[in-house]
């Protein structure tokens, strides 16, 4: 496993991570979600991925129990706030009230004295930043967190958000979570660029595009029994975002570039995300075992120029707006 530094920040991310949503705690049980844990720790991830809204806390309970197994200082357990918890108007958003209490309740699913990172889940136009940066500032005073993030922020919220906290002096974002794949390359714009610029690293996320990248979904084929496109309780964002013709044949050559390099889809397309130098970590997502294995040789796979080429060709980013 490799080892990167989160942005500015001191602390050391495995550049591969273990996310929680739609598997642990949900399609995977006590003795999945444990498995799945320990073959990510033995393979030197120590960097997992989780939220409050995961399941409504049925992940980060299932991980509480599962994380008890292991050192609390060999771990970085990062968690979210934001979607609803329930219907009442303080059950969501970013308000001093819902982040406090939703820390609190974290904490206790997770059986944890501290979460390494509070996340927003996505910006709260409805709450003013000072008193969701105060609040984070006052949570970290506490030793409930030690840093906190932004998950979808465009870049200039971020910006903005740093500029509040340096204004009242309390620590700014230390990592950010944007959708990042071959398939989703919006955050090369600017939301890389600025995160470079203002120190912040960045956990990216659905680097598989649902699995869309693995080449296991395949042109003029409906999804293999099992898998999350397969199944509706799993499916709504990948067959969102992702499920055309064209993006499973591009897959298919994703698979040929992969087998000519001796590697696998899965893994080249993690690690043509963490080509870029902004990218602390991938968060993956996996039902099995041998999935985390597949996925984790992203960690030391070079792609060699005349690959990346050919990727550019057939994955070209979107046009920056306003260019
Ligand atoms: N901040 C946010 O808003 C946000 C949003 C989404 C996710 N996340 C985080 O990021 C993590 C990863 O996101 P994601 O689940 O969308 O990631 P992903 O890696 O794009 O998709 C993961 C899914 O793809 C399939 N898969 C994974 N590895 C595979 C392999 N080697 N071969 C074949 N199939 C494979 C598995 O599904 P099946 O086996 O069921 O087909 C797996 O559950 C989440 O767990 C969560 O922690 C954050």
């Amino acid at each position: 496993m490799q080892y990167r530094q989160m942005g500015k920040w001191g602390v050391k991310l495995s550049v591969v991570g273990l996310g929680s949503y739609l598997t642990i705690g949900m399609k995977l049980d006590e003795k999945q979600s444990r498995a799945t844990v320990k073959a990510a720790f033995d393979l030197g991830i120590n960097f997992i991925d989780t939220a409050n809204a995961y399941n409504t806390g049925a992940a980060e309970t299932m991980l509480g129990k599962v994380l008890k197994d292991y050192k609390r200082s060999d771990l970085f357990v990062l968690t979210k706030v934001f979607a609803p918890m329930g219907s009442g108007p303080n059950d969501q958003g970013l308000c001093a009230k819902h982040v406090y209490e939703q820390c609190h309740a974290s904490l206790e699913r997770l059986q944890m004295d501290y979460v390494d990172l509070l996340m927003c889940h996505r910006p709260d136009p409805s709450t003013p930043l000072e008193e969701t940066v105060r609040t984070m500032e006052d949570l970290s005073r506490q030793g409930k967190i030690l840093y906190w993030g932004t998950s979808e922020w465009p870049a200039e919220l971020m910006v903005k958000g740093n500029a509040v906290a340096k204004e009242i002096g309390a620590r700014g974002i230390g990592v950010n979570e944007p959708r990042y794949s071959m398939l989703y390359r919006h955050p090369e714009a600017s939301v890389f660029p600025t995160c470079g610029q203002e120190g912040i690293g960045n956990v990216i996320f659905s680097g598989l595009a649902h699995g869309m990248l693995t080449g296991k979904y395949k042109p003029g084929e409906e999804a293999p029994d099992g898998t999350r496109a397969a199944s509706d309780d799993t499916n709504a964002v990948i067959k969102a975002l992702y499920w055309t013709e064209e993006n499973k044949k591009r897959s298919q050559e994703v698979v040929t570039m992969a087998g000519d390099l001796g590697t696998t889809p899965a893994a080249l397309s993690l690690a043509w995300c963490l080509r870029k130098p902004e990218v602390t970590s991938t968060i993956i997502g996996a039902t099995k075992v041998s999935q985390i294995e597949d996925n984790a040789q992203a960690a030391d796979l070079d792609i060699p120029q005349d690959v990346l080429d050919r990727i550019e060709e057939l994955f070209p980013a979107p046009p920056v707006p306003g260019l």
